[in-house]
């Protein structure tokens, strides 16, 4: 019973996966023409490239936005320090 769930599952999200992909444009090269994106949150990654971006954008439902050519910092100078020390010496 409980297998037959999950193979239920994976089904569907496999099914989501491909409508996904033919709705959205993700028939990409490989080139790596990285770029920085970042998204409403403020969150920042690294594409590998414009479609890719794009890809991504469409598949998740996101809205990341090109914020400069190449990789991003791996520290995210831009995003305030927001969470609290909760450890109080
Ligand atoms: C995907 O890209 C290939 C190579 O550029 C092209 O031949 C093909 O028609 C494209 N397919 C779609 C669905 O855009
Ligand atoms: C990603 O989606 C947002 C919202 O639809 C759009 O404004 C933005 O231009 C998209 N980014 C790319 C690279 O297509």
């Amino acid at each position: 019973m409980r297998l037959l769930f999950v193979f239920g599952v994976v089904g569907i999200m496999l099914l989501i996966a491909h409508t996904e992909a033919v709705r959205c444009n993700c028939n990409c090269t490989l080139n790596y023409i990285p770029l920085c994106a970042v998204d409403a949150t403020g969150d920042e990654d690294t594409f590998p490239n414009q479609c890719a971006l794009e890809c991504y954008n469409c598949t998740h439902n996101k809205d990341y936005v090109v914020r400069r050519q190449g990789e991003c910092s791996h520290t995210t100078t831009t995003r305030p320090r927001t969470r609290p020390i909760s450890r109080t010496a």
